[in-house]
């Protein structure tokens, strides 16, 4: 994995947008996985402000809660929709996000990575981390080989998004994700984490062991892996001046 420790959260969104900008300019037609939360926000801003390209560019999704339909103030769909999706110039048949409300979750579940495949697979996906270790919604415990399937939320993750809804019982149980299995077939992935209360689980993600108790420490086999981090979150890293070292005199096209 590639480490990149940035001195704030406003800096690792500049990082990750040029990383985006630059795969973008690359392949013009861009599949991209889209993550939710928190730390993905400066990104989308300066996605939906750039001049960027869009027009053929394909995007996916992470997750979805179960039973929410698109237009529910709490869904992903709509999350993604305001952040950054009704502000690009992507066509809407280019756009396939889980859909909570489908009346079968296997077959959108079955659905999605077939969409996933017919477009040549994604080529960036774009990752937060929750505080449990969770990607997407694979809550420790998931196979590190698991596919896109409905998934029961721990009792944390429900608390995080309580205060999107009106009591804590009503936010739903289960959820919609991308398999970890799913995630690691991405081309290339972009981890994002800042602020101090994700340092504990990124120094296990990066330098632990791999293990399904933490599904992000599955990203140490991704070939392609870039994580980009602020100085809060790389604060328990014990090769945190390695990785700042490496990233200042690493090999670039051109040398
Ligand atoms: C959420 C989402 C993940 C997200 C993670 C971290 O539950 N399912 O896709 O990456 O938890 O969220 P945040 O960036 O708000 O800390």
């Amino acid at each position: 994995m590639d480490i990149i420790i940035r001195a704030n959260p406003e800096d690792v969104a500049a990082e990750a947008y040029e990383f985006v900008a630059a795969a973008l300019t690359r392949k013009p037609d861009l599949t991209i996985g889209l993550a939710t939360g928190r730390t993905p926000l400066g990104l989308y801003r300066l996605m939906r402000e750039s001049r960027l390209d869009f027009s053929t560019a394909r995007f996916f999704n992470l997750d979805e809660f179960a039973g929410l339909g698109q237009d529910h103030p709490a869904s992903f769909h709509r999350y993604l929709a305001e952040q950054l999706l009704r502000w690009i110039n992507v066509r809407s048949d280019h756009v396939r996000l889980l859909r909570g409300d489908s009346k079968d979750f296997r077959i959108e579940c079955g659905g999605y990575e077939q969409a996933i495949r017919s477009c040549g697979g994604i080529d960036v996906q774009i990752l937060g981390v929750g505080r449990n270790g969770h990607i997407g919604f694979n809550e420790p415990g998931s196979s590190l080989g698991s596919r896109t399937r409905i998934k029961t939320l721990e009792a944390q993750s429900i608390q995080e998004y309580a205060s999107l809804f009106k009591s804590p019982d009503q936010v739903p149980r289960f959820c919609l994700t991308m398999g970890v299995g799913t995630i690691m077939e991405a081309k290339s992935v972009l981890l994002l984490a800042t602020g101090r209360e994700k340092a504990d689980i990124v120094q296990r993600m990066i330098e632990g062991p791999v293990t399904a108790e933490v599904p992000g420490t599955a990203l140490q086999f991704h070939p392609h892996g870039t994580v980009v981090l602020d100085e809060e979150a790389a604060q328990k890293l014990a090769r945190r001046e390695y990785w700042k070292w490496v990233y200042q005199n690493e090999w670039r096209v051109g040398m």
